[in-house]
């Protein structure tokens, strides 16, 4: 049985102040019965790593190099999160893809950077609406999904966060309806079920414009596992709320 997971995505947001008010209003109310994290930005991970020691909450990244160490001024190795007790790592953000030019193949050996420390990476993937308009979303998807099989060894890919966040939802507003979800769910599934001997252990997210209002009948589909959540994590009522919405989704399954 996978547990329901609601990861917090801080973005470039946050700062001392601000990460203490909201992680003290969190951890007074955070629900039993779903997984939670939250990523920080890199220089508030010591910080925010305090804050949750003990807490059961855990910590993540929002990026990581795909190197062990060296000349790579401004970036930061799996190594070196390890070393501040992170758990996740998020890699292959859209805004990581859309910003920083990084392909299918950096993303995928980021992946796999992560996994060699025995970290768990969230794996983002999703198209954009120009892609989905023009009726190619399952072709992107495999093209991403196909460079994780291609540059993990299958013991690897089995310890994988999967989360699809559908770049026209992100931020918008607009999050994706329920039966859009479910189908690239689905997909998903018959992708993993190719390339896995367990693939029903892996969980997969959905992201983008989750709120209160929607997380319900997104973490109520059968093959939703929980939520990467923006904007709505910065609001503790909110993340909250959202994390409630998948403790009664997991206790409906
Ligand atoms: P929003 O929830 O703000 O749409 O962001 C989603 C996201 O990008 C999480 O990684």
């Amino acid at each position: 049985m996978r547990r329901k997971l609601v990861v917090g995505n801080w973005k470039m947001n946050g700062d001392r102040a601000r990460n203490s008010t909201l992680l003290d209003q969190l951890l007074s109310a955070m629900p039993a019965g779903v997984d939670c994290a939250v990523c920080a930005p890199f220089p508030y991970l010591p910080q925010v790593g305090e804050l949750l020691a003990g807490s059961g909450v855990a910590l993540g990244a929002q990026d990581v190099s795909e190197f062990p160490d060296g000349a790579h001024t401004g970036d930061v190795s799996v190594a070196m999160l390890a070393d501040w007790g992170v758990h996740f790592v998020i890699v292959g953000h859209s805004e990581r893809r859309a910003f920083h030019g990084e392909s299918d193949g950096v993303i995928a050996r980021k992946a796999a950077a992560v996994l060699a420390k025995e970290l768990v990476p969230i794996v983002c993937f999703g198209e954009t609406l120009v892609e989905r308009e023009s009726g190619v979303t399952e072709q992107v998807l495999v093209r991403q999904l196909d460079a994780l099989a291609a540059n993990l060894s299958p013991d690897a890919l089995q310890r994988i966060v999967l989360a699809y966040e559908p770049v026209w939802a992100i931020g918008t507003g607009r999050a994706a309806t329920v039966e859009q979800v479910q189908a690239v769910l689905v997909f998903v599934r018959r992708w993993l079920a190719r390339h896995l001997s367990a693939p029903e252990r892996i969980r997969i997210l959905y992201g983008g414009s989750v709120k209160p209002e929607t997380a319900g009948g997104l973490f109520g589909l059968p093959d939703a596992d929980g939520g990467l959540i923006g904007g709505a994590s910065l609001v503790a009522e909110s993340f909250l709320e959202i994390c409630r919405a998948a403790a009664r989704a997991a206790q409906g399954n």
